[in-house]
């Protein structure tokens, strides 16, 4: 069977950043970083890039994707380019986190968990952020990372979305012109 190194292939500097700064007697702590790098382009993580990170490590795949279903950061199904998580925990709910999510939702035409129709973004309810007197407020998960926006109203957030509709329409405008030089 031929061995995949995908991971190996595309990031061999930063899977060697990440290795360094473990011991090796520890090295398995590494599996968050990994699994975050695995995941930075597509926004998820496949089961080979499971595999890899379990060969990294000299652990299981069946530990590597425990993590995956422990931890809401990470996916093991394609979603949107974006991800938005709005904390409904109790005191974000107390703020009217849950309405917040309801009428984002209906506004886009979607349930929580799902994606928008032009697979740019999926929105789904999370546990405790941490911004707990700032609700409404969600993270923005991107392969550029994460960001807070904290006390949202639904047009604030409608008006993000836009914004990050507008940007992925001018990136792939300028990839078909890259292209096009490119074959010019
Ligand atoms: S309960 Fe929502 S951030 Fe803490």
């Amino acid at each position: 069977m031929l061995e995949r190194k995908y991971l190996a292939e595309k990031y061999p500097q930063e899977i060697q950043n990440i290795l360094d700064k473990y011991p090796a007697e520890q090295r398995r702590s590494a599996v968050m970083p990994l699994l975050y790098l695995a995941q930075r382009d597509k926004m998820y993580i496949n089961r080979e890039d499971l595999q890899e990170i379990g060969d990294i490590l000299g652990i299981t795949l069946t530990e590597v994707a425990s993590l995956v279903g422990f931890y809401t950061l990470y996916y093991d199904q394609p979603k949107g380019v974006y991800h938005i998580q709005v904390c409904t925990d109790l005191p974000c709910a107390l703020r009217g986190a849950d309405r917040f999510l309801a009428e984002l939702c209906d506004r886009l035409g979607i349930q929580p968990g799902e994606t928008t129709p032009d697979g740019l973004v999926t929105i789904e309810p999370v546990m405790c952020l941490a911004a707990c007197d700032k609700a409404p407020m969600f993270q923005l998960q991107s392969g550029a990372g994460l960001t807070y926006y904290e006390n949202q109203t639904v047009e604030n957030a409608l008006s993000l979305i836009e914004q990050l509709r507008k940007d992925a329409s001018g990136r792939r405008v300028s990839a078909r012109e890259r292209g096009r030089d490119g074959n010019g």
